[in-house]
């Protein structure tokens, strides 16, 4: 409903536009032209008369005046075309209201700037301009004068005003391009008058060079913001006075924010070298791949109290590569972010992780240096910790789906897999996406059940059946089944060929008819246990609104994906002191889904669109904010360090979606660029 009423208010807001700039064209159309000699002017047409005719603003020598008959329907379709404008500019106002229900952050711009622009300018046509063209159309003057044109010439501007107010601007429409965007209106209006009212040639392009001034010395400005150096990401220089990049007194870097080497624990230790590869897959394709050593990379499968030590080698990614611990609430110097929190891995180079494995669960791991690039080109592997007496399955498979190209891999594989399971078994498939847009999963066969998300078991699930699983780009589901005779078949919206049967005898399961319709909403699924945030000490409310809109990014004009109206790295940090209670409320105004990710913690999902989270406690990594939602998420500040929140969309992430949450007194010396040339995006 929020984003029909969204795309409602931005088409109204063309049409308004589209009749205010088409009325005054008309109207300008139905001034008769004056030949060089002047004989043909008309009276009317000018409101002031020029003093020095010689210097006088001349339109073109031989422009014929519109007969009388032309110019009265003329300006009968003028008056049509202001109507037109101004009942539209209701239906905005009313989009505007119903908006406002859901939230201020769809509706700021409107309200602050284009309504009232809009509304003005349609009094000032109404007063100024419809008095003139009524006159016209019924005879009784030949054509409207220079204060109806230009009335009309800032009605058109003011839509556009409107419209890039929506578009361009977004949220939130802050002082200063508001100022600016009105003084163009202005501008525009003058202009009209200017000319209309014949006033001398330099007046007139005096008028026009300011207004070309004012548009290029705006997007100078933009330019340079973008281009300057971006402040580090770390709190204690956002202000830009803290001078070099080590630890303030009684603070910490990053690279001290690491697990100890003889931590607790059984050592697990492994070897992943990222390279280059020529992977052929089941369906006999050969893909060129950059790996972890496999497509997908080695599932390192470990148990709870294990101390896993992964030593990263690169053998031939130029690019650089690292180990980002997708959804792992791992030290912030073990979170693998080029820039942040280490130098990207060059060729020849390697680096070593070491995580304790404190929580149970399915996660993932990928490349954060280049990311968009590098995942999806197969820098990406499985971890899964299991708890110390294992699942309660007898069969517990790790299925990434993955597209590389044209091909999908579910698994490990490209085509249809099948599996021997035997009857009455039960299998545990730990579902995750690794690609940028959510997919759909269905599961035939057998009702399931969802026992976990991102790692976190829920509490209460209940069968499932005939409903979609939908997982957002970074998100992972466990699903539990048991086998019937007639086995099970998972199969995804993302490909016709890729799929996995578990069967007796290992046959493959048929697609089942009909297809199932819906996705499991997890915001109702389980029990609620009551499960709530700990107390924390203090509160941090931070708002994120998604959107898109030209901006340049690191100099270069891009479409980018905003928050809160800027691109990484200018959009600034959320800051919090280890002990407080973080809530976020993330909203999208924009046309696409971003699966919003928030690396070192999970957040506890509080509401959705104002609908409370009924279902099992939802502690999530990863959350799908689609067109026109708000959620509402909490978690508590718990593990000091300097950590980014972005959109898993990875191409949205390298086009700006992409920020730091920041401890106080953490510190990176880390930087982006670098001889490393350290990209975290
Ligand atoms: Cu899975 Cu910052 O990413
Ligand atoms: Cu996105």
């Amino acid at each position: 409903m929020t984003a029909l009423l969204l795309a409602l208010d931005l088409v109204s807001a063309v049409v308004t536009a589209g009749a205010w700039i088409a009325a005054a064209v008309l109207a300008s159309g139905l001034r008769p032209r004056r030949s060089p000699a002047g004989s043909a002017r008309d009276a009317a047409a000018t409101d002031v008369p020029a003093p020095d005719a010689a210097a006088q603003y001349v339109p073109a020598p031989d422009a014929p005046a519109p007969a009388p008959g032309i110019r009265r329907r003329g300006a009968w379709l003028a008056l049509a075309l202001v109507g037109v404008g101004v009942a539209v500019l209701v239906a905005q106002l009313l989009c505007t209201i119903l908006l406002a229900g859901d939230g201020w952050w769809f509706v700021q711009e409107k309200v602050v700037f284009a309504l009232p622009v809009a509304v003005a300018a349609a009094i000032a046509v109404i007063v100024v301009a419809g008095p003139e063209l009524r006159g016209t159309a019924r005879g009784s003057r030949p054509a409207p004068g220079a204060r109806g044109r230009a009335a009309l010439v800032g009605a058109a501007a003011a839509g556009v005003a409107g419209i890039l107010a929506r578009l361009v601007i977004g949220y939130p429409m802050e002082l200063i391009p508001a100022l600016v965007l009105l003084a163009l209106v202005l501008l525009s209006a003058a202009l009209a008058w200017a000319v209309g009212a014949g006033r001398p040639k330099r007046v007139v392009t005096g008028l026009a060079a300011f207004c070309v001034l004012v548009v290029v010395a705006s997007v100078g400005v933009a330019w340079l913001g973008s281009a300057a150096t971006p402040a580090a990401l770390s709190a204690t220089h956002e202000h830009g006075a803290a001078g070099p990049a080590e630890a303030p007194p009684g603070g910490v870097s990053v690279t001290d924010l690491r697990t100890p080497a003889d931590a607790p624990g059984t050592r697990r230790v492994f070897d992943l070298t990222a390279a280059q590869q020529q992977v052929t897959l089941d369906s006999g394709r050969s893909v060129s791949a950059w790996t972890y050593g496999s497509l997908p990379g080695p599932e390192l499968r470990v148990s709870q109290g294990d101390l896993v030590e992964v030593t990263l080698h690169n053998t031939d990614i130029d690019a650089g590569v690292t180990i980002h611990w997708h959804g792992y609430d791992v030290p912030s110097g073990e979170d693998g972010v080029a820039g942040v929190t280490q130098d990207a891995v060059l060729p020849g180079d390697s680096f070593t992780y070491r995580l304790a494995a404190t929580e149970t669960g399915t996660y993932w791991y990928h490349t954060h240096q280049v990311s968009a690039d590098g995942v999806r080109r197969g820098l990406f592997g499985t971890l899964v910790v299991l708890p110390p007496a294992g699942v309660p399955e007898s069969v517990d498979l790790t299925v990434p789906l993955h597209t590389l190209g044209t091909a999908v891999i579910l698994g490990d594989s490209d085509v249809a897999s099948v599996r021997d399971v035997a009857a009455g078994q039960s299998v545990r498939l730990r579902l995750i996406n690794t690609d940028q847009l959510p997919h759909r999963f269905t599961l035939d066969g057998a009702p399931f059940t969802v026992v976990a998300a991102d790692g976190r078991d829920l509490v209460g699930p209940t069968p499932v059946t005939g409903t979609a699983l939908r997982i957002p780009a970074g998100g992972r589901l466990d699903v539990s089944v048991t086998v019937p005779e007639s086995g099970v078949r998972l199969s995804t919206n993302a490909s016709a060929t890729a799929s996995l049967s578990l069967a007796p005898g290992g046959a493959e399961v048929p697609r089942a008819v009909p297809v199932a319709t819906g996705d499991l909403d997890l915001l109702g699924y389980g029990t609620a246990d009551g499960q709530t945030l700990p107390a924390g000490d203090g509160r941090v409310e931070a708002t994120m609104v998604l959107d898109r809109n030209p901006r340049f990014l690191g100099g270069r004009p891009a479409y980018g994906y905003t928050v809160n109206g800027a691109v990484f790295p200018h959009i600034p940090s959320i800051e919090v002191s280890e002990g407080n209670t973080v809530r976020l409320t993330v909203a999208n105004r924009g046309l696409e889904t971003h699966p919003m990710h928030v690396h070192g913690h999970h957040v506890l999902v509080i509401s959705r669109n104002g609908n409370p989270s009924t279902g099992s406690p939802l502690w999530l990594d990863t959350f799908d904010v689609q067109p026109g939602e708000v959620w509402v998420v909490e978690f508590t500040a718990d593990n000091p360090g300097i950590w980014m929140d972005h959109c898993h969309n990875l191409d949205h992430a390298a086009e700006g979606m992409m920020m730091a949450l920041t401890y106080r007194g953490v510190t990176s010396p880390f930087q982006q660029g670098g001889t490393h040339a350290n990209r975290p995006e």
